[in-house]
């Protein structure tokens, strides 16, 4: 008998809540091959009221992939599990206990400055404002879906280089140097509108509006579009508010989907955990 998982959408465009779970207990394939399916129909998956140790967080995790860890951010994995991240604004005495506190407050999808982007995040939360720093999630299936004609014409078949040179929070990473010119900027090169390798869905892939460039075009021409590609991409329509609560775990597609951060109160807590499935492959683009 097939497993059936209790799901709730959320929204509209994306956003489902799975019930009735405990994922610190071990799966079965079935279970995790259920969860597979109903993220990939909803793109961001919502568990309520988990109690995971990092061992646990990891041992979920690894269920949907190879794990990533970030080179330079070390120092911010608890001891003994290098696959999580912390993420958080707290710092004990001069010291950050996380990265990206006050970051990623901008739309975006993670690390497409990379030529294999990781497909999944799963982001554990322990601390949450008791205001504020809510997850905002965007449907880029939804995004294409409804973007004019016209602007979809002027895309067609185009490739958008996503910069390497600044971290999520703006800051410029190691060996590399201020971009003063986007069409010659270091990074990774993807199509505008690519086709999602398990659904074969097309999808708008943006990474991040700073520095990206349309290959090709003017710099002139490339920023015209890009500013009008994003401002379409504004909309709530496409979008899922997320206000977290202590023990919430969320998975999103990071294909298909962006996100991005309220700002809060910097002198509250907030503490995750964060484990990336490790990308293995390039962004396709689609047939159009
Ligand atoms: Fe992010």
């Amino acid at each position: 008998m097939a497993l059936t998982l209790t799901v709730q959408p959320l929204a509209p465009a994306l956003g489902a809540q799975v019930r009735d779970i405990d994922l610190s207990e071990p799966l079965s394939g079935e279970t995790v091959a259920a969860i597979r399916a109903a993220w990939l129909d909803h793109l961001v998956l919502v568990f309520r009221n988990q109690q995971l140790s990092d061992a646990a967080l990891v041992a979920f995790s690894r269920r949907f992939g190879d794990l990533d860890t970030v080179p330079g951010w070390e120092p911010y994995s608890p001891a003994g599990f290098p696959e999580v991240l912390t993420i958080s604004n707290v710092t004990e005495g001069e010291t950050s206990i996380g990265v990206l506190g006050d970051g990623e407050a901008a739309w975006h999808s993670d690390m497409t400055y990379l030529d294999a982007p990781p497909p999944a995040s799963i982001l554990y939360s322990l601390e949450v404002p008791a205001e504020g720093g809510d997850t905002c999630y965007m449907s880029m299936y939804a995004a294409l879906e409804a973007l004019p004609d016209d602007l979809r014409r002027q895309i067609a078949g185009k490739t958008l280089n996503h910069d390497s040179s600044y971290d999520s929070s703006g800051r410029l990473r190691a060996a590399r140097d201020h971009v003063r010119d986007v069409s010659a900027a270091p990074g990774a090169r993807h199509p505008i509108i690519c086709a999602h390798r398990e659904t074969g869905r097309a999808a708008l892939y943006l990474g991040r509006r700073l520095n990206a460039y349309v290959v090709g075009e003017s710099v002139a021409d490339s920023e015209a579009l890009l500013d009008r590609l994003w401002a379409h991409c504004d909309q709530e329509k496409f979008t899922y508010r997320h206000r977290w609560q202590p023990g919430d775990l969320l998975m999103w597609d990071n294909r298909c989907t962006m996100h991005r951060r309220d700002p809060f109160d910097p002198a509250a807590r907030r503490v995750m955990h964060r484990t990336q499935i490790k990308g293995d492959a390039t962004i396709l683009a689609a047939s159009i």
